[in-house]
């Protein structure tokens, strides 16, 4: 199936959507540093039923989870999709900013699929990594991010026979402007611990990690489905932290038994 590309104003900047399906909204918010494009093999063959969403999240002027939140809010405003609920899905970053969302308690959501991400806020050791990513995207933009990048957002069964995949992705990295990559990068090292809240997630969710993930390896997902009453956590092999893109077979096949249930 085909799916369309729309702009929307949202908060004082045009964001570009791409949707597909109909039914009952579910809204897909992608990794960092990627684009909406990320979710194509969902939005290729969208479960019947439902509408997927997938906005692009980057942009220059967002400096925290919560304004990623308040965009996405005046997005699902703009659409009309929280007027009976809607389900959120987000995978690693995209999953950083479901929680920002929850905090805020603006959406009326049904449902969560939360893959390959993490509630806990960076160590010092990681934010020591986020400022050498920023002062790569400042000597050599997305190019230099892509580089780096690449190799741990990609399970080590798709770098070596997917070239198509690595390319792929590589693309949507290049794709988004080294202000917008900073500005994401600024906003997850600042953005605040969430395991407080899993106790309080009383909606049906799904957890997802692939098992070749080193950048949120399967223990963090294993945390999150323990944390969060009556979630069920799905295992995706040969996949590394993309699990959606990697292995969007074994993915949508779980997250459309997911909307089933929902
Ligand atoms: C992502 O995939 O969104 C990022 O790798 C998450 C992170 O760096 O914490």
């Amino acid at each position: 199936m085909a799916f369309a590309t729309r702009y929307v104003d949202a908060g004082g900047r045009r964001v570009r959507i791409l949707e597909s399906g109909s039914g009952q909204p579910l809204m897909l918010i992608h990794a960092f540093p990627l684009t909406a494009d990320l979710w194509r093999p969902q939005l290729d063959a969208p479960p019947p039923g439902w509408r997927l969403v997938a906005p692009d999240v980057l942009g220059p002027d967002e400096a925290s989870m919560d304004d990623y939140a308040a965009r996405l809010e005046a997005i699902a405003g703009e659409l009309g999709l929280d007027r009976a609920g809607l389900v959120l899905g987000g995978l690693s970053m995209g999953g950083y900013i479901i929680f920002a969302l929850l905090k805020r308690a603006k959406l009326s959501v049904r449902g969560l699929v939360l893959a390959d991400t993490r509630a806990e806020a960076d160590t010092e050791e990681g934010r020591a990594g986020r400022k050498k990513m920023m002062a790569l995207a400042d000597a050599e933009g997305a190019d230099g991010v892509a580089r780096e990048m690449v190799p741990k957002l990609l399970g080590e069964t798709t770098r070596r026979e997917r070239p198509d995949a690595v390319s792929a992705i590589g693309g949507l990295i290049r794709a988004n402007h080294p202000a917008a990559i900073k500005s994401a990068i600024a906003a997850m090292m600042a953005r605040p611990d969430s395991t407080q809240i899993l106790t309080s997630i009383t909606v049906p969710t799904l957890v997802v990690v692939g098992e070749e993930d080193v950048l949120t390896p399967p223990p963090n997902s294993e945390a999150l489905a323990r944390g969060i009453r009556g979630s069920r956590l799905v295992r995706i092999p040969k996949a590394g932290h993309l699990s959606s893109f990697e292995r969007a077979d074994l993915f949508t096949a779980e997250l459309t038994g997911f909307l089933h249930s929902v």
